[in-house]
């Protein structure tokens, strides 16, 4: 008896730390078929639940959360957790061939990873082929229990999930385009929580409609989960407060405006009018344009609705004016206001002392066309990408798994390059010879190295903004700029007090950004464009932090569902 009680107490205590510590909390991800009508065309796709976008997922900072993904559909699939740090937990990252191999059909595999130190908005999406097309949805980290937002409490809070919707299916263009070697067709429609609304043909009655009561404080979660697009986002005759970018709180500024790269989000205030004023709004997302490729120049748009004109016809429609497809120096204005919050509760910590600079050039290149074939890529070649020129093979094995078993020999190469190989004026006139080198090299770091990296944009085939994606980490953006790099001039003028912290960073068109961050996060993390047509033609690499001295600073062994290749 006496026992018993004393287990009963151990029982409770342990109860009482867990809820201190968080909870856990468990999701079913049954992937799927699901028929699927936008733009009057019917497909098949592959889908969480038959959802489109998918579910929701909400935590609180300190959670633990399973995720169970059971694969019923033909194709491999991966989940990745865009944004979570994985602290130690790299095996739940989700990147096919680098931190696991795809659960294979009628398979199942439980992500199971704890959130810790982060809150906001971030998102989940597929992570192998094009599949996260229709595979993504929004991942929500509220703070601790009773921990208050620094910035107004919001009357309703309602995420807006930017995505791309093809008439056909986007694995098919993919697959034609690495067949050809030549660019992949465009999306038919943009969409916002998967309606494209009433700009396009045969899409009016799927418009997202935001309805919204007057003289409330709504925050808006945007995340853009497009594959191939950034996007400039407004809404017509309100003015927006971003308080948040990749759960990282932000000084508040407010814009008409805002830019979102595939892979990031951010949380503004919506403060509706005062009275009711007699009309609906528009939102509306479209593309900015930096490269030379065809794209999806089409406009998605989503109603404002004020409450009491709910069942009124006819009231006045505005629309919002977006800056021009190309406009950069928006782009550029819009990055710089960013700034981390860097309050005592939420500080910047910004890594003043480098172990490790690093210069990495990002850009376009090509390969050769195989003989006796004819190729539609430039000049009769194949589109590549490439970081320092190394355009990065996919292995038919998880890099993380041969890491930690010790089985590396053949898989990588250890010997990412530190610079480019050859010197050339980057963003000049560029180099006769454009074809990529090719092969699976990582960059090793030991366990807490501080690191400067570089991301150097190229002329080759077209300066573009290329949205670099880092997992496992947030780094701060310390600076960027147009042009070559000067390593003598520049770093003078880094912000180390409060740059932005993020995990998805636009290399300007035609110039450079540097970030710092501090490697304490021991696995293999994948760091790449978040253009996924860059990221197929080889814009990848991928790092592999090692094990720090002290248990806590070692990889957590693998989950005994791990799938196998
Ligand atoms: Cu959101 Cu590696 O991606």
């Amino acid at each position: 008896m006496v026992g018993f009680v004393r287990t009963l107490v151990a029982i409770t205590l342990l109860v009482s730390v867990y809820s201190v510590a968080g909870t856990t909390r468990h999701y079913e991800f049954n992937i799927q078929l699901q028929n699927v009508t936008r733009l009057c065309h019917t497909r098949s796709m592959v889908t969480v639940n038959g959802k489109f976008p998918g579910p929701r997922i909400v935590a609180r900072e300190g959670d633990c959360l399973l995720i169970k993904v059971t694969n019923n559909v033909s194709n491999n699939i991966t989940i990745h957790w865009h944004g979570i740090r994985q602290l130690r937990s790299g095996w739940a990252d989700g990147p096919a061939y680098v931190t696991q191999c795809p659960i294979q059909t009628g398979q199942s595999y439980v992500y199971n990873y704890t959130v810790i130190g982060q809150r906001g908005t971030l998102f989940w999406h597929a992570h192998i082929s094009w599949l996260r097309a229709s595979l993504y949805g929004p991942l929500i980290i509220l703070p601790k229990l009773s921990v208050p937002y620094p910035f107004t409490k919001p009357y309703k809070e309602v995420p807006i999930i930017f995505g791309e919707w093809f008439n056909t299916d986007p694995e098919a263009i993919i697959a034609q385009a690495t067949q050809t070697g030549g660019g992949p067709n465009v999306s038919d429609a943009y969409t916002f929580n998967g309606l494209p609304g009433p700009f396009y043909n045969c899409s009016a009655k799927d418009t997202l409609k935001l309805k919204v009561k007057h003289a409330k404080t709504y925050l808006l979660r945007l995340i853009n989960a497009a594959l191939n697009d950034e996007l400039f986002f407004s809404i017509a005759n309100h003015t927006l407060t971003v308080v948040e970018a990749d759960a990282i709180y932000t000084k508040p500024f407010d814009t008409e405006t805002l830019i979102l790269a595939p892979g990031q989000t951010t949380n503004v205030l919506l403060k509706t009018k005062l009275k009711f004023p007699g009309a609906n709004f528009v939102m509306s997302a479209r593309p900015y344009v930096t490269g030379q490729g065809t794209f999806d120049n089409s406009t998605v748009a989503g109603i404002l609705e004020y409450e009491s004109s709910i069942h009124m016809k006819n009231l006045p429609l505005f629309k919002p004016a977006l800056p021009p497809l190309n406009d950069t120096s928006f782009v550029t204005q819009f990055s710089n206001r960013l700034r981390s919050l860097a309050s005592a509760q939420f500080p910047a910590n910004v890594p003043q002392k480098i172990d490790r600079h690093l210069f990495f050039t990002v850009g376009l290149g090509t390969s050769p066309c195989e003989k006796n074939k004819t190729c539609q890529g430039p000049n009769g070649t194949r589109f590549a990408a490439s970081i320092n020129n190394v355009s990065f093979v996919q292995p038919s094995v998880a890099l993380l798994q041969s890491h930690y078993s010790g089985q590396s020999e053949g898989v990588y190469s250890p010997y990412f390059p530190i610079t480019p190989f050859h010197w050339f004026n980057y963003t000049g006139t560029p180099p006769n010879n454009t074809f990529v080198s090719n092969g699976t090299k990582l960059m090793v770091l030991p366990f807490n190295t501080s690191v400067e990296l570089v991301l150097q944009d190229t002329s080759i085939l077209g300066v573009e903004s290329h949205p670099l994606h880092l997992h496992g980490f947030n780094f701060f953006v310390v600076g960027q700029g147009f042009g070559n790099y000067d390593p003598n001039k520049d770093p003078k003028n880094f912000n180390l007090v409060d740059p932005i912290e993020r995990n998805t960073v636009g290399v300007p068109s035609g110039g450079w950004v540097a970030i710092r961050f501090l490697a304490d996060n021991p696995g293999v993390w994948f760091m790449h464009c978040h253009l996924e047509v860059h990221t197929s033609w080889g814009l990848k690499m991928a790092w592999l932090v090692l094990d720090g001295k002290l248990p806590n600073q070692k990889l957590l062994p693998p989950p005994v569902d791990l799938p196998k290749c």
